[in-house]
């Protein structure tokens, strides 16, 4: 079997040379090449031998009454994550830290209206460790590379951290079984911002499911295909070209959770039904190397890119539930197709699809409804969270404005709301498991000519009674949690 992992470390050595602490952890999480061949055993052997220590599914911590919160990475999402949190009431953004000490500038910028002032911590690649241990902080947001989630979220948990982490919440197997077990043992919330199940028309399919409108839901199409190029090859988008080299050292689907994310919610995987096993195929990289090797030819900074073997381009994994419903994931980041996030799912006795634009939805007669039953139904299957939301735009007498299509400020004032209320939060460490594990899951069947590997089952049974948790109706009430502005 041929894969880039050992050059992978080769790599990140050399690059190591330059900089940085990033790849200290990034090489960490690539996990030696005969445990990887053997990733279906070692996948059965713990499962066996995993027993669940306290079922988080559907738990709710103590009432917290001002949220006081420390973030780790202040780079781009980091730092508009900043923005976003600042405009809900009752929290405190009172730490943040960065290998970058430069990488403070935006947050400091974005803060500097608000009565937001952290205290930066930096000058190592651990310095975050001493913020964790702060005794006055409730909450870490973790917003570094993908690769370094898992490690920081378990510390975090251990400091006695609830963890709230960008997405995916791990990147290999062994870092899921990780997340689950600290935060049983640790009865801290872990939970990854799959902020995509947050937007309006994915919150209204959702309530849609609850409500039994598709009868039972048969598959779902999902993707994140999005052209990334221009940022993976900028020099100074992200740090340490960490998403290059994640294209340069990986197979598989490296970005999985937002086309995953709103299907599995709607299919209650780890609550009534789980992720049973998966393929995956990826096609060949069409352009990532060439357009390395272009630039290399006037820029020597490119050099070492230009001797990486990319993922290919377009990367789909087929996934099968144990209810027997199947999901279709795929991942484009480089291709210059339009943004194309899918969310296609079908049931026995109705569908709808988000993209391409306009969004749809058909009442199971062979037809999409036309704009005006569509609307009627958007408004009749809007959950609660859309309407507090439109209070709150009553309320200051504006639109309300946030990233990604409003999902961002209604997921950050639901996880604010609910720590403050001593509610269930919306996803747990089970989903950011299952989402996760697909990633290492995915490059292990690409590299074994798409033989199919099964999800482990996080739950360690309990999916079989657990009851869904993503609260958009508010049926579990809300606190005294307002938006700003
Ligand atoms: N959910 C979404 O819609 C969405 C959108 C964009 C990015 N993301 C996710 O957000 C995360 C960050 O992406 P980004 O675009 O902000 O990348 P970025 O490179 O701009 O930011 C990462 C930051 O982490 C810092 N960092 C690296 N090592 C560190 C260490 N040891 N200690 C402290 N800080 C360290 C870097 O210096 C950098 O400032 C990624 O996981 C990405 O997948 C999610």
């Amino acid at each position: 079997m041929k894969n880039n992992r050992r050059d992978f470390l080769k790599i990140a050595g050399l690059a190591g040379l330059s900089l940085t602490a990033a790849n200290t952890l990034y090489a960490q999480t690539v996990v030696d090449e005969q445990d990887f061949n053997n990733l279906p055993k070692r996948i059965e052997k713990y499962q066996k031998r995993h027993q669940q220590h306290f079922n988080m599914s559907g738990y709710a911590a103590p009432k917290i009454d001002t949220v006081r919160i420390g973030i780790i990475g202040t780079g781009n999402r980091g730092s508009h994550h900043a923005g976003t949190i600042s405009r809900v009431s009752d929290v405190e953004i009172k730490a943040a830290s960065d290998v970058l000490p430069e990488r403070f500038e935006k947050i400091k910028k974005t803060l500097e209206e608000t009565d937001h002032r952290p205290e930066f911590y930096s000058g190592s690649d651990e310095a975050w460790k001493e913020m964790c241990e702060r005794s006055d902080l409730d909450l870490i947001l973790i917003t570094t590379p993908t690769f370094m989630h898992a490690k920081m979220a378990v510390y975090a948990m251990e400091q006695g951290k609830h963890v709230i982490t960008e997405v995916p919440a791990a990147v290999t197997i062994d870092e899921c079984w990780e997340l689950v077990k600290t935060s049983e043992h640790t009865k801290k919330h872990c939970m990854m911002m799959e902020n995509y199940s947050f937007m309006p028309f994915q919150m209204t399919t959702l309530n849609m499911a609850k409500q039994g409108f598709f009868g039972e839901i048969v598959h779902g199409d999902g993707a994140y295909n999005t052209s990334k190029m221009g940022n993976n090859f900028s020099k100074s988008l992200y740090s340490d070209m960490w998403w290059l080299r994640m294209y340069g050292s990986r197979r598989g689907n490296i970005y999985p959770t937002h086309g995953m994310g709103p299907i599995a919610q709607m299919m209650n995987v780890n609550r009534g039904d789980r992720l049973d096993f998966m393929v995956s195929v990826e096609s060949k990289d069409f352009m990532m190397k060439e357009k390395a090797k272009e630039l290399a030819k006037d820029d020597p900074f490119f050099e070492e890119f230009a001797k990486m073997a990319y993922r290919g381009n377009m990367s789909s994994m087929l996934i099968k539930t144990k209810q027997g419903r199947t999901l279709n994931i795929q991942h484009d980041a480089t291709s210059p197709s339009p943004h194309n996030l899918i969310h296609g799912v079908y049931g026995t006795k109705g569908s709808v699809l988000f993209d391409p634009a306009p969004h749809r939805i058909s009442t199971g007669n062979h037809k999409w409804a036309d704009k005006k039953t569509h609307d009627e139904l958007m408004e009749k299957f809007k959950p609660g969270l859309l309407h507090k939301f439109e209070d709150f735009r009553r309320g200051l007498g504006a639109d309300i404005k946030s990233g990604h299509g409003g999902s961002d400020l209604i997921n950050v004032w639901h996880i604010i709301d609910c720590l403050r209320s001593g509610l269930p939060l919306d996803q747990d460490v089970y989903d950011a498991a299952a989402l996760s594990a697909v990633v290492e899951l995915s490059e292990w069947s690409v590299l074994n000519n798409s033989s199919s590997i099964k999800v482990p089952d996080f739950t360690a049974g309990a999916w079989k009674t657990n009851k869904p948790n993503m609260d958009i109706n508010l049926e579990n009430g809300s606190g005294t949690t307002t938006v700003l502005s």
